[in-house]
């Protein structure tokens, strides 16, 4: 366990290829294959774009993105195995699920003075490594984070009883778990989430719950019946779920006084009307999930077998991307960017070691393959 004190704003590592990248590598957006970034993939939904030739470009977006709400409750609740349904009043919709943790954190630790000095008097555990976005939005609000690390590859586990002591002990105001954990690809399962759960209960903390890979995970347990208790929020992505990563929406399900305090922070009309409309149609495509999750494993399954057979070690991976042990990860990122597959390095997780690679179609993954091979 490390104990940190923010004073300077630091803003998160991401995936995915920035315009200012590509001219220094002397490459063009269709030169490249993008595996830094984990989408599901099989493109958008059908009917997308019909949905959004619809909207009113002249009017405001519904600040309360109240009929999408409704269709992800019809939704989540025909997915649950549980009793529990979800209601509109206990989702909120924000601009990707990157805004939730931002009004998350606002919300938590709101008397600071932010990133021009000072601290808010309340803290945050986040189980490490993961998604940067949990501590750069700590940093912002002037948070003390601390964080605990997972055991050893290949598993990279956390040690629950440890967490659960930690947060009882040192009480913050929210504990972060990511899950399946980004980006190691490790699943923790009903009754460790349980356990964090009660710890986060008895010590006053809301637990987060960041399920942006859920839909990739071959059987998942049914997380919905978490929001049986008042202090869990549960983060989703439409994002990755159906590859609407320009249009950015995301969502968060919890008990209403929850949804309430963090819809106090949220800037009006921040899911634009493209956004909604888009993420309505994609709902209708019933069959969607099942599809992309398909094709995630008929590549995870060839990937992972040429990866073996390149003597690189994959941790196993519920999720749709794979962690690989390549041994100099800035200089795999660098030599794979060259020949236009861009990988993240996990330097910036503490995994100097590991490059992440998000999987794609089955073409895709082959193209990357061929190139890693030709590399090695
Ligand atoms: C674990 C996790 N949570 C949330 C997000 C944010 O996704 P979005 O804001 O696109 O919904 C990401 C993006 O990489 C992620 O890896």
């Amino acid at each position: 366990m490390a104990d940190q004190k923010n004073t300077q704003p630091a803003r998160p590592v991401h995936g995915g290829i920035k315009p200012s990248d590509l001219r220094a590598l002397g490459l063009r957006p269709e030169d490249v294959l993008d595996f830094s970034a984990s989408i599901s993939p099989i493109g958008p939904p059908q009917g997308i774009w019909q949905a959004m030739k619809g909207v009113e470009l002249a009017a405001y977006p519904d600040p309360d993105s109240l009929e999408l709400k409704e269709a992800l409750a019809g939704h989540l609740s025909r997915q649950t195995n549980s009793s529990q349904t979800v209601s509109p009043e206990q989702l909120l919709v924000g601009n990707g699920s990157t805004e939730i943790i931002h009004l998350l954190t606002r919300a938590y630790f709101p008397t600071s003075y932010g990133i021009t000095g000072g601290q808010t008097g309340g803290s945050a555990l986040i189980l490490t490594p993961t998604y940067g976005e949990y501590q750069g939005a700590c940093s912002l609000q002037g948070a003390a984070v601390s964080t605990l690390d997972a055991g050893p590859p290949p598993d990279f586990l956390w040690d629950l009883d440890l967490a659960a002591r930690l947060i009882e002990s040192h009480t913050p105001r929210l504990v972060f778990v990511c899950n399946p954990n980004n980006p190691t690809g490790s699943y923790l399962e009903q009754a460790d989430i349980d356990k964090l759960a009660g710890a986060a209960q008895r010590g006053g903390a809301l637990l987060v719950l960041d399920e942006a890979y859920i839909s990739f995970v071959e059987q998942p347990w049914d997380s919905l019946a978490m929001l049986e208790r008042d202090n869990v929020v549960i983060l989703r992505s439409m994002t990755k779920d159906y590859a609407l990563t320009g249009l950015r929406v995301g969502y968060c399900m919890a008990a209403e006084p929850v949804i309430s305090r963090l819809a106090a922070y949220q800037p009006d009309w921040s899911v634009n009307g493209l956004a909604q409309a888009g993420a309505l149609a994609a709902l209708a495509d019933s069959d969607y999930l099942a599809r992309s999750r398909s094709e995630v494993a008929r590549s995870k399954g060839f990937l992972v077998q040429r990866l073996n057979a390149l003597e690189f070690p994959v941790p196993p991976s519920a999720a749709n991307f794979l962690l690989v042990q390549v041994g100099d990860a800035p200089s795999w990122r660098d030599k794979l960017a060259r020949k236009g597959m861009i990988v993240r390095d996990c330097t910036s997780f503490g995994l100097p070691q590991y490059i992440r690679i998000g999987i794609r179609s089955l073409p895709d993954c082959q193209r990357l393959i061929q190139v890693m091979e030709a590399l090695a």
